[in-house]
C-alpha cells in the first residue's frame, strides 16, 4: 500500500513504516503547491499536517484513501464528516503533546505578566541604563486567577503548572463540571469577568469560531490578559487588536493567528503582545513521539483495525468501511 507523508519529521515513524513494507513518499517543505493534493490523489494512507487543507472536495478525488492520521490534536482541517461516509478514517496525536503545548501557554502567560517582550526590546535598543525600582514593572502571577476555557487535557496541564505558580484556578467547558477536578466550573460569562489571565484549551469548531470576539473581550476584566495557545479564528483579531490598543487588557500572549501563517500587522505595533509562529509541541521530543503516534494510528488503520485515536469511530460503522475488510 502507498503511504504519503505530508512533511518530514524528526523520529523513526518513517522507517517504521518502511520496515512494514509500505511504499512511501515523504514529501519535502519546498515542494509545489498542488503536488499534496496530487500525491494524495493516489495514496492508500496520509500523515498530515495541521496546515493541510482536506475538505470534502480534495476527499471526492481519492479513490483509495483509506486512512489520515492527523500530525496533531487538533483536525480542524479536515472535513470529518465528508471522511465518515467515504469511510476513511481519521486519527490525531493527543496526549504526546500535551506537556509541551501546556508548556508554551506557560512560558506566553510569563512574559506577557512581566512585560518581556518590551524589556527585551529596551535592552536591544541599548536603552538600558540601570537598574530602578520602578522600571518596567510586570505583574505577578502569584494570586492571581487562571481562567481555562476548555478543560481537556491541556487545559488540565495548564492548571496544574499555574497552580504552583500560586495562581487560583477557574474553569468553563460546555460540557457539565468534571468531577474529578479540584477547581470549579464556572458559566462562560463569569471565567471572563472573573479571570486576570484567560487561557484559551478549545478545539476550533462552527461553534468555537470567534468565541472570543469584542462583547466577550470586553466582559473582561480591566487590565486581563488573554493566552491562545488553541487555534487563531476561535479570537476575533479586529476586536482583539482594539482591546489591546484601548488598554483595556493589559496584553495578550498568541502562538495561533486568525489566518495564519499570516499575522495581523495591526499586533505587531502594539508593545505588550507576544506572538508565536504556532510551536505549542515544537519540541525535538514531542515531534518525534506524534510522529510514533500517527504511524501506529495509520498503520492499525490500513490493517483493518479499529485504530487508536480514531476521531471519528462511526466510521466503523459505515457499510464504505466493512464492505473494504471482507
Ligand atoms: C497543534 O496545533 C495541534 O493541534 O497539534
Ligand atoms: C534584585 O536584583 C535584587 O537583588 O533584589
Amino acid at each position: 500500500m502507498k503511504v504519503l507523508v505530508s512533511r518530514p519529521f524528526p523520529g523513526p515513524a518513517v522507517d517504521f513504516l518502511r520496515e512494514r513494507g509500505y511504499e512511501l513518499t515523504v514529501l519535502d517543505d519546498g515542494r509545489a503547491q498542488g503536488v499534496f493534493k496530487e500525491k494524495l490523489a493516489e495514496t492508500d494512507g496520509v500523515i498530515a499536517m495541521l496546515s493541510d487543507s482536506l475538505p470534502a472536495t480534495t476527499l471526492a478525488s481519492c479513490r483509495n484513501l483509506k486512512a489520515i492520521a492527523n500530525y496533531a490534536v487538533g483536525y480542524n482541517n479536515i472535513d470529518l464528516q465528508a471522511c465518515t461516509s467515504a469511510g476513511i478514517v481519521v486519527t490525531n496525536t493527543p496526549d504526546v503533546l500535551t506537556d509541551a503545548t501546556a508548556d508554551i501557554a506557560m512560558l506566553l502567560m510569563l512574559m506577557v505578566m512581566r512585560r518581556a517582550p518590551e524589556a527585551m526590546r529596551f535592552l536591544a535598543d541599548g536603552k538600558f541604563t540601570g537598574w530602578k525600582p520602578e522600571f518596567l514593572l510586570g505583574r505577578d502571577l502569584k494570586s492571581k486567577t487562571l481562567g481555562i476555557l476548555g478543560m481537556g487535557r491541556i487545559g488540565k496541564a495548564v492548571a496544574r503548572r499555574a497552580e504552583s505558580f500560586g495562581m487560583k484556578i477557574l474553569y468553563h467547558t460546555r460540557s457539565r463540571a468534571k468531577a474529578d477536578l479540584p477547581w470549579p466550573r464556572v458559566s462562560f460569562d463569569g471565567l471572563l469577568s472573573e479571570s486576570d489571565v484567560l487561557s484559551l484549551h478549545l478545539p476550533l469548531t462552527d461553534s468555537t469560531r470567534h468565541l472570543i470576539g469584542a462583547v466577550q473581550l470586553g466582559k473582561m476584566k480591566e487590565g486581563a490578559v488573554l493566552v491562545n495557545t488553541s487555534r487563531g479564528p476561535i479570537v476575533d483579531e479586529g476586536a482583539l487588536v482594539e482591546a489591546l490598543r484601548s488598554e483595556h487588557l493589559f496584553g495578550a500572549g498568541l502562538d495561533v493567528f486568525e489566518e495564519e501563517p499570516k499575522v495581523n500587522p495591526r499586533l505587531w505595533q502594539l508593545p505588550n503582545v507576544v506572538l508565536l509562529p504556532h510551536i505549542g509541541s515544537g519540541t525535538l521530543e514531542t515531534r518525534s513521539e506524534m510522529g510514533t503516534t500517527a504511524a501506529t494510528s495509520l498503520h492499525e488503520a490500513l490493517l483493518g483495525k479499529h485504530a487508536s485515536n480514531t476521531v471519528n469511530p462511526e466510521v466503523y460503522s459505515s457499510e464504505v468501511w466493512q464492505s473494504r475488510q471482507t
